[in-house]
């Protein structure tokens, strides 16, 4: 069994997992700051890097205490080094190099975003390459034909918001807590979705260009006048309505786009990651169009759509085993270095590439 510790710290959660072959988790442990934050509406950048300094140590110990293991059952240590915010992936990246170390481990260096592809392998056996899959979270929403554990092309995504974003944004329209994507959830099994005629920009417009601007626009004159600046005066069936609404739009492009980059490149399964991934209409249209064409669904569990360490440690464990590791001055790359834009051969040397000025 070749245990990798991982860490995961890009954004508002600090997270740590013990995975054993690239798919059993052993252990995982995650320190919310969604409390800390709901007061501020979002992540404020320093407050997260604080707290996950602080909760670090307390949760490394935790997944090797829930293991009944030390470090030295250890093989490899993997961090989530690009994309993300600044001081929020330095602590994690920081806390990694630190027990790659002290220990003297390899360390592996994942992209967050191939990461929550990864994730599909966390408790399955195996899983058949190519698939295209749809990273759909709080800053990316982008389809991708995966070639292989972290090697991903770039098909297509949003040219505005990310859906999570559009997700927020409409609970925030909607006088709904942050984050907005579990809200709206939770709300629109109350509503009726043909209430309202919201836009799905770009349905079956033949391309993978998916935007939410425009959604976000309409719910905001429907909730606030049209100017968008009236207090907002729905009721609480209305508000149901107009997240029920919301999200039937969403997960019309989510799942439209997804089909139509399958059927473009004769994939046999798709995959869906990120924290739009938990939403549950979005998982039972996806289920459908899935038996429908004879394509493998692969959805990861909720706890591992969101983000968290154990896909870190399905990616780096396969990075680990490539002999992809990350060089020992390791330095985060806040806006990512495969990114949205970049294709496979750079994440192939993404590593490589991420030095210390
Ligand atoms: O992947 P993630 O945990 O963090 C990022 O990397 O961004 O995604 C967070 C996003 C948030 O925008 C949140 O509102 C959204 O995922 N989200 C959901 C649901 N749960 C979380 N969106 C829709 N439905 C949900 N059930
Ligand atoms: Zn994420």
């Amino acid at each position: 069994m070749s245990t990798v510790l991982a860490l995961e710290t890009s954004c508002d959660d600090a997270c740590a997992a013990l995975v054993a072959d690239g798919r059993t988790v052993l252990a995982e442990a995650r320190a919310s700051l969604e409390d800390d934050l709901a007061a501020w509406g979002g992540v404020v950048p320093e407050i997260a890097a604080r707290g996950h300094i602080a909760a670090l140590p307390g949760l490394v110990q935790r997944v090797l205490d829930e293991a009944g293991i030390g470090l030295d059952a250890v093989r490899a240590v993997a961090v989530a080094a690009w994309p993300g915010l600044g001081g929020s992936l330095l602590s994690g990246v920081t806390a990694a190099k630190a027990i790659a170390l002290r220990r003297g481990l390899p360390l592996v260096a994942v992209d967050h975003i191939a990461a929550h592809l990864a994730a599909v392998h966390l408790g399955r056996e195996r899983v058949d390459y190519p698939f295209v899959g749809l990273v759909a979270s709080g800053g990316h929403s982008h389809i991708y034909l995966a070639a292989a554990p972290g090697e991903l092309e770039l098909l297509g995504g949003t040219i505005d918001d990310a859906a999570g974003e559009a997700f927020d944004k409409a609970a925030q329209i909607l006088g709904l807590p942050y984050p907005g994507g579990p809200q709206i959830d939770r709300l629109a099994r109350q509503g009726d979705a043909a209430r309202l005629a919201l836009p799905r920009s770009f349905l079956r417009d033949g391309t993978l260009r998916l935007s939410f601007a425009g959604l976000k626009t309409a719910l905001l004159r429907h909730a606030r006048g049209p100017l968008g600046r009236d207090p907002m005066a729905l009721s609480p069936q209305q508000v149901a309505d107009a997240c029920a609404s919301f999200q039937a739009a969403v997960v019309d492009v989510l799942a439209d786009k997804l089909a139509e980059a399958a059927r473009a490149h004769a994939v046999r399964s798709i995959a869906v990651g990120g924290g739009v991934a938990c939403n549950s209409a979005l998982r039972a249209r996806l289920d459908a169009v899935a038996a429908r064409a004879g394509w493998t669904l692969l959805l990861p569990e909720p706890r591992h759509c969101a983000d968290n360490a154990a896909m870190v440690g399905a990616l780096g464990f396969h990075l680990w085993r490539a002999g992809r590791l990350a060089p020992s001055d390791l330095a985060p790359l806040p806006t990512g270095i495969m990114g949205p834009r970049k294709t496979g051969k750079a994440a192939r040397t993404a590593a490589d590439a991420v030095r210390s000025p």
